[in-house]
């Protein structure tokens, strides 16, 4: 594949409570298409978390080693404030299922009309990794289930030693 255009700076945000391998497989094609990608974790969230904003980061910046144009940083706020001051003129957003598309439509069509020049980008994961989200990862890893090959290993030893803390 032809290197990516380097002028293009992408923001992937999210609330990774906590990275899936899913949100892995989006930030390898995403870091793909654009010179620099930047993995942004929202800090003012009102849902109650698992993981705290500083551990979401460090799990993220050990997931995203493998590639060197892609970096982790968070923000308060609009995200389309903080995507102009990054400098980026792309967010990149997965979509799993037809469920995602209403509530990703309307997120990107308020983006835009905050901010024109900034324009949203769908991404899809890999069939295998479609289906897995935060919630399910964390739900199923909470009544004993296994999900071995569902997130980094790190994170799986992780979220065994927080749930079985609680
Ligand atoms: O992983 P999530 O929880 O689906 O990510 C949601 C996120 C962080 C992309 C979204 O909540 C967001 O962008 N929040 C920032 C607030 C904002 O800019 N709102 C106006 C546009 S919808």
């Amino acid at each position: 594949m032809a290197a990516p255009p380097s002028s293009l700076v992408a923001i992937y945000p999210g609330s990774f409570d906590p990275i899936t391998n899913g949100h892995l497989d989006l930030i390898a094609r995403g870091s793909r298409l654009v010179g620099r990608l930047i993995v942004a974790v929202l800090r003012n969230e009102d849902k109650q978390p698992l993981f705290s904003v500083e551990e979401r980061i460090q799990m993220l910046e050990d997931a995203v080693k493998p590639w060197p144009n892609v970096e982790v940083g968070s923000f308060n706020g609009l995200l389309v404030d903080y995507a102009a001051a990054q400098g980026a003129n792309l967010i990149f957003r997965g979509i799993r299922a037809i469920s995602d598309y209403e509530h990703e439509l309307q997120m990107a069509l308020m983006n835009r009309r905050l901010r024109p020049e900034i324009e949203t980008a769908f991404l899809m994961a890999s069939e295998l990794n479609s289906f897995i989200s935060s919630r399910l990862v964390k739900q199923v890893a909470s009544l004993g289930g296994d999900i071995a090959g569902m997130v980094p290993a790190a994170v799986e030893s992780r979220l065994a030693k927080r749930l079985c803390k609680q």
